[in-house]
């Protein structure tokens, strides 16, 4: 029998979506599962894809199916699970072949397990998979970490099965070891920040304009094209016209506020703050979702911090709205770069911010018009690697950041919550300010630590007497 091209171990959704695009791009594969009644039912239903679809009961069988240099494909929870596959199929294997991590790992056990597998000659490759199941059925956005080799043997594969942007499939080999899973990280960062900005201005409309949600709905209905083109905003404009079949109500209506989370953000956020960086609109989208999950204590500081209700709120019109939301997700987007650049540096990973924003235009969850403007003003030249000192951001910025300030100011003024819209405006205003504030937090510091600080004339570090301002070194 012919040997297949990949293994594919796990046919939970994702898994099986993976399958059944590498057997339509011409890619055999050979399946493997824990729950092994689901093979054959799964290779049932894939129909005429079929042909190119072999199960298997034993990994024995699985290895033995693959073409040498083997890859094996895991779609399986991470974290102990993939450890647990990692030590039942790397016996198996041989030196030269590839285990592949599609699950949204934490990149640290990536590079845990390629410095593990590398020394017995095994290639491990951390593989960031977004655009959930349609995108992995139809076209996902893919970041691969990992060895010059293991890219080799499986590029072809991968960018027959990646989304398109045009004709330019939206999988790359960002770096080494762990930089596909910190690029999907990141990735979800943004996602969580550009989702929780968009619910911030539903929530302006909803509560200070008194929109119902199919108005609100129709509003981010006009925002799919033009400077928000988005998946995000296109979703959000759907889901807002939807109603509930049984009441008829609105049925975002009809959905308790309490925001789930895995836990992708969180990591951006820790991330960020290990490597000494702001990820203050992550952080803010991170910390909603967190808040509200306390719904009874929302409940009672309702009633209790808000006896009269919201104090009565003039909200901007939509294109200063619109503005808002821009420059927001352009803020967001330039602290995921940001972290990106850092981790880059730290690791020795030389990640490529134009590539990275390339294979994020199409198939992946936070798939926009923006990131190939931000593609563009990256290979244009960000002088210091600053995204917002791009002449095209710079521009941008210009344009849209008076509506951020213009809404945030409203919302404030109402006693609305914009956190994300806020922190991304308060980090703007704080990158833009050549003479901070921060020599009087060193004057605190050295008044009750003697922490001592440099003189703005070139002396120093020096700590102060006080009280009579005299200097020691
Ligand atoms: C993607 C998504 C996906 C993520 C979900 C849910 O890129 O396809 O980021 O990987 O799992 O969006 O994430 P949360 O449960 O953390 O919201």
């Amino acid at each position: 029998m012919k040997k297949a091209e990949i293994g594919l171990y796990g046919i939970g959704t994702m898994g099986r979506a993976l399958a059944l695009n590498f057997a339509e791009n011409g890619v055999s594969v050979v399946v493997g599962n824990r729950e092994l009644d689901q093979i054959a039912a799964f290779i049932r239903a894939a129909g005429p894809l079929a042909e190119r679809i072999r199960g298997t009961e034993r990994l024995e069988d699985l290895v033995a199916g693959l073409q040498v240099p083997r890859t094996v494909l895991f779609m399986i929870p991470s974290g102990d699970p993939v450890d647990q596959m990692i030590a039942q199929l790397a016996p198996l294997l041989e030196p030269g072949d590839t285990i592949i991590d599609g699950g949204n790992a934490d990149f640290h056990d990536t590079r845990r397990r390629s410095d593990a597998l590398a020394a017995k000659g095994l290639h491990f490759v951390g593989m960031g998979v977004s655009g959930g199941e349609e995108g992995a059925r139809h076209g996902p956005s893919m970041m691969v970490g990992g060895s010059d080799d293991s890219w080799r043997t499986f590029r072809p594969m991968a960018e027959k099965i990646a989304a398109k942007y045009g004709d330019f499939p939206c999988v790359a080999h960002v770096g080494p070891d762990g930089a596909g899973h910190f690029v999907k990280t990141v990735h979800n960062g943004i996602e969580y920040a550009d989702m929780g900005m968009i619910a911030e201005i539903y929530g302006l409309l909803r509560d200070g304009a008194g929109w119902e949600a199919a108005r609100i709905g129709a509003l981010f209905g006009d925002w799919t094209t033009g400077p928000l083109a988005s998946f995000l905003v296109e979703v959000t404009a759907h889901v807002l016209a939807t109603t509930d079949r049984e009441t008829g109500l609105p049925l975002v209506d009809l959905i308790r506020d309490t925001a789930g989370q895995k836990g992708t953000g969180r990591w951006t956020v820790i991330e960020a703050l290990h490597l000494g960086q702001s990820a203050s609109a992550i952080e803010a989208a991170v910390a909603a979702r967190n808040w509200s999950s306390e719904a009874a204590t929302r409940a009672v500081a309702a009633d209790v911090l808000s006896p009269g209700g919201a104090a009565a709120a003039r909200i901007p019109s939509a294109d200063v709205l619109a503005g808002a939301l821009r420059a927001g997700r352009i803020l967001a987007h330039a602290q995921g770069f940001r972290i990106l650049r850092a981790a880059s540096v730290e690791y020795g990973w030389s990640l490529d911010p134009a590539q990275i924003a390339d294979i994020w235009r199409a198939g992946c969850i936070i798939r926009s018009d923006l990131l190939n403007e931000i593609a563009g003003a990256f290979r244009a030249g960000a002088p210091e690697g600053e995204l917002v000192l791009s002449p095209a951001m710079q521009i941008a910025l210009a344009e849209t950041v008076p509506g951020l300030r213009a809404t945030v100011g409203a919302a404030v003024a109402a006693g609305l919550p914009v956190p994300g819209l806020a922190a991304a405006l308060g980090w703007y205003d704080s990158l833009r300010q050549a003479r901070g504030t921060a020599n009087l937090i060193q004057a605190q510091r050295d008044f009750f630590g003697a922490h001592r600080f440099e003189r703005t004339d070139g002396g120093g570090p020096v700590h102060a007497d006080w009280a009579s301002g005299e200097m020691t070194g």
